[in-house]
Order: structure tokens, then sequence, then C-alpha cells
């Protein structure tokens, strides 16, 4: 295949309207939700795509209901546990980020644990978002500017996008080809908001619990079919006959 989008992040979302549908509980859609992840995770790289982001957890998502908030934490605890070996066999480098210092302190343990174990893994890179908000990441950079400025390490008419760039939480991995949101919402809620800049954007109406390998397929080929402009002259318009 050619023209594969190098990066793709994913806004996963839809997980309750599904449940609801279905006369099952919220919780229902976090689990099928789940086993979606890890199919995206063993299929993305058929489809040439080396780096895969995946907003799992919003920092405005702790002000959803408190036992929503238990069962998600506890869904996230088990899959660290559970899939680290499989992570291995994929050759799959696990990644996060996000204020993972707001995660429960066991999971910031498996985090780093799972991180570690598998940081020399040569595969695909993926990359979990937990209590993200794009804003505090920028905001976060900010600072750490500012530090270095005040420290007299940085020299404040040098700052570019690079330095900003440099400081995100994304600093090693390239900008999303390919921003993909299930369940219809055309929105971007507080997601990559620097790195999505010139990324190619998807939604699609079936929820994430029901996004399989067909759907991630269909937004592939959708984007084989765009054309990327970066800002230059646009290519002619074709001729309809
Ligand atoms: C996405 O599904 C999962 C998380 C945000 C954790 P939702 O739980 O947002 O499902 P809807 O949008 O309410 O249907
Ligand atoms: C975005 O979904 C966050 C995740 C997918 C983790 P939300 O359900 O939180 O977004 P809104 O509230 O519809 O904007
Ligand atoms: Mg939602």
């Amino acid at each position: 295949m050619e023209n594969n989008p190098a990066h793709v992040a994913i806004i996963m979302d839809g997980n309750g309207r599904w449940a609801k549908a279905r006369g099952l509980p919220r919780i229902r859609g976090h689990q099928v939700g789940a086993d979606r992840v890890e199919e995206i995770m063993r299929i993305a790289p058929e489809y040439g795509v080396r780096y895969l982001t995946l907003y799992a957890f919003s920092k405005e998502n702790w002000q959803r209901p408190k036992d929503e908030v238990q069962f998600l934490m506890g869904l996230l605890s088990d899959y660290l546990d559970h899939k680290l070996e499989e992570l291995n066999r994929n050759n799959v480098v696990f990644n996060t980020i996000g204020r993972i210092s707001d995660m429960p302190q066991l999971i910031q343990e498996k985090i780093a644990r799972n991180t570690e174990a598998t940081k020399n893994n040569t595969g695909l890179v993926t990359t979990f978002a937990f209590s993200y908000s794009s804003r505090l990441e920028i905001a976060d950079a900010c600072r750490r500017i500012a530090r270095e400025v005040q420290a007299g390490r940085l020299d404040a008419e040098s700052v570019d996008e690079q330095t900003i760039q440099d400081r995100l939480y994304t600093a090693n991995l390239p900008d999303p080809d390919l921003l993909i949101r299930t369940s219809g919402e055309m929105r971007i809620s507080n997601f990559l908001l620097w790195q999505i800049s010139y990324s190619e954007l998807y939604v699609t109406d079936k929820c994430w619990p029901e996004f399989t390998r067909e759907e991630f397929e269909k937004a592939v080929r959708d984007f084989q079919k765009r054309e990327r402009r970066f800002g230059l002259t646009a290519a002619p318009l074709r001729k309809t006959s």
C-alpha cells in the first residue's frame, strides 16, 4: 500500500452510547472498547502504521461519576498486568503521555514497569494518553521554558516552535498524519492541539466498540486519497464530466 499514515492518533469515543443503545451498562462499552484497542494495536502495523496514539482518559474525565472512573482505573490496571507479555510478543513499545502523576499509585507503578519492559522493542510505538489535557501539556512546556530562561540556560529570543515542540509530552514522536474520532462528534476535546496542526481528520459515526479492522481500513483508505498541502499550492481541480 502506498501513502500510509505513519502516525495515527485516535479519539476513542462513544463507549457509553454504544452500550446504552443496546440496553447495557456504560461500563460494558468500556470493556468492549478495550478489546478494540487490542485489535487495532495488533493490525495497525499491517497498514504501515509505526506510531499509534490513543486517547484513553482525559484530564476532564476525572469529573465523571466516581464509580465509572473507578471501573476505568480497574480495567486499565488489569490491562497493564495481562497484556505485557503480548506487547513483548508483538514487539510493541508501550508509551504514555499526560499527567501520569494524577493516576493512582499502583497504576503509575504498572505504567513504569511496562514502559521499562518494552523500551527496547522495535515495532509499533503505542502511546496511551492518560489524564491528558493538551492545554495543560502546552502550559507545562511553557513553565519549563520559563525556568530554563530564568536559570540562564535558554535565551528568550531563541524560543521558537522547535523549543516548544521539544518540551511537549510528545517530544519524541512525529506529528500524527491521521486523527480519527469515533462516534460522530466533530470536535477535538483537548487532544494534541499543537501536534495536529496539519493532520488529516477522519470522523466516523461508528462508536469505538464497533471500530473493527474494517472500519480502520476505511479510515486508512480515506487518508490515502487525501492531498496534503501544508500550505502549498493546490493541484488543479479535476474535470468532472
Ligand atoms: C470514550 O467513551 C471513553 C472515555 C472517554 C473514557 P465515552 O465514555 O466518552 O462514551 P460516550 O461518549 O459517553 O458515549
Ligand atoms: C474524549 O472523549 C476523551 C477520550 C476519548 C478519552 P469525551 O467523551 O471525554 O469528550 P467530549 O466530552 O464528548 O468532548
Ligand atoms: Mg464521550
